[in-house]
Order: C-alpha cells, then sequence, then structure tokens
C-alpha cells in the first residue's frame, strides 16, 4: 500500500480528460496535476523544446514525492516517455493512440488518426502503426489543441470543426490521438456513432491500475481521493 500521490501532466487542458478516467477507475488515489503555463501547445514545437517542457513537468511533480506519473499527452509519451523511463525509477505511464482497437473494430474500413505533428513525425509512433497494420491514414492537426485550449468553456464552438473535419477525412472509425481532442469526443460521437470514435484514456487509466495493484502501490484509503493543480 501506498497513499502518495499519483502525478499526472500534459501542455495544457488536455490531461484533464485522462484525469477523469483515472479517477473514475481509482477514486481513492490523490492526484497532482501539472500544466505547462507557458504560451502555445507543445505538438507544434521541435523534439528539444518539448523535452525541456516535459522535463519542468516532471520534475515538479518528482519533488511532490509523487509514487507513478501519467504522461497524459500523447505527444509527450512519443518523444519522451522512453527517456524518462530511464532516467527515473517511478512507474511512468504512457497514453497511446488508440489505433489497436480501432483497426481490431474497424480491419477494413478507414481509420483516420488525428494527432498532432510532433506525434506523427515520431518513431515510437510509427512503430504502433506498423504493429496495427490495417488501413490507417494520419491527419496531423497543427492548430486544433490550441483552438480547444481557447475555447473549453465555448465547446459549443468547435462542432463545425469537428464537422469540417469528418467531411474531409471521410473516416469510418476517428482515433483522438491527442488528449485535448477528447473534449470534442460528443461532437464527433454525433455525427459517427459513439462506437466509431477512440481514444487512450481508458486505457492509460486500466495501464496506471495494473501497475499500481502489481507493485501493491494503491492507496489504503477508505475516502475518496483529491486532486492538486499546479503549473510550470
Ligand atoms: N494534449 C497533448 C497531446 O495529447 C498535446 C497537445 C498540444 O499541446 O499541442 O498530444
Amino acid at each position: 500500500m501506498d497513499n502518495r500521490p499519483i502525478g499526472i501532466f500534459d501542455s495544457g487542458s488536455g490531461g484533464l480528460t485522462v484525469l477523469d478516467a483515472c479517477r473514475a477507475l481509482l477514486p481513492k488515489e490523490n492526484y497532482i496535476y501539472v500544466s505547462d503555463a507557458r504560451a502555445g501547445g507543445w505538438g507544434s514545437l521541435c523534439e528539444e523544446e518539448i523535452a525541456k517542457r516535459v522535463n519542468d513537468c516532471v520534475h515538479a511533480l518528482l519533488s511532490c514525492d509523487c509514487k507513478a506519473v501519467v504522461a497524459a499527452c500523447n505527444t509527450a509519451t512519443a518523444t519522451r516517455i522512453a527517456a524518462l523511463r530511464h532516467d527515473c525509477s517511478l512507474p511512468f505511464i504512457g497514453l497511446e493512440p488508440a489505433v489497436r482497437p480501432a483497426v481490431r473494430a474497424f480491419p477494413h474500413g478507414k481509420v483516420v488518426v488525428l494527432c498532432t505533428p510532433a506525434t506523427a513525425r515520431q518513431a515510437k509512433f510509427h512503430d504502433l502503426l506498423a504493429q496495427c497494420g490495417g488501413n490507417v491514414t494520419v491527419s496531423p492537426q497543427p492548430t486544433l489543441a490550441q483552438k480547444i485550449e481557447r475555447n473549453l468553456h465555448a465547446l459549443g464552438a468547435l462542432r463545425e470543426e469537428a464537422q469540417n473535419i469528418v467531411a474531409v477525412e471521410r473516416p469510418d472509425a476517428l482515433v483522438l490521438g491527442c488528449t485535448h481532442y477528447v473534449f470534442m469526443r460528443a461532437w464527433f460521437e454525433q455525427i459517427l456513432g459513439a462506437d466509431r470514435v477512440f481514444d487512450g484514456n481508458g486505457g492509460a487509466a486500466r495501464r496506471l491500475q495494473s501497475v499500481l495493484t502489481q507493485s501493491d502501490m494503491l492507496s489504503a484509503s477508505r475516502k475518496t481521493g483529491g486532486v492538486t493543480f499546479d503549473s510550470v
């Protein structure tokens, strides 16, 4: 048993969708959520700058004595998770675009992966695509995460954005390969149907649960845990 908090980070608010999934599965845990207060997202940055910003978030979490860290960001996972696991001894849980379940459900259909430009160019991401097979198209979105960040209190403004993406890509199944895009999930579901929209949040939460269970690191608390927010 381990009552220390779980750290979770993202460039901004996208990771809140992952936090939701983790809290639904592990409600008795305490969480510390760290985001990057600097302007602009991570998905259009170079690898060096992403590394610097990810490291800043991780250092903030390590200084809070977290027992595990969730990289609630596909961009951070694709670019940095191997280095973080190499450099730090605590467990790191990453976010993976849900290409595998999408291809499994639509083996002959067109599976479109929306992700940031930084995720789209990582070897880790291309390895995943190679493992999954199927008919997969990658659609990098240079500005979508920032549009979502700016419209968090008016998500209705993004309904047209969802319609445009579907009209251009014409997917049989859509993978939301950036945690920000999960805020638009309801719009995509309205257009395509819930069974055609996939994200990696549930998978990450289940992975966190399994890692903590296997290492006997679940919280012993009987009460619902809390969330602390911070930024770097
Ligand atoms: N939410 C992040 C992801 O999952 C990063 C988005 C951004 O900052 O551009 O990729």
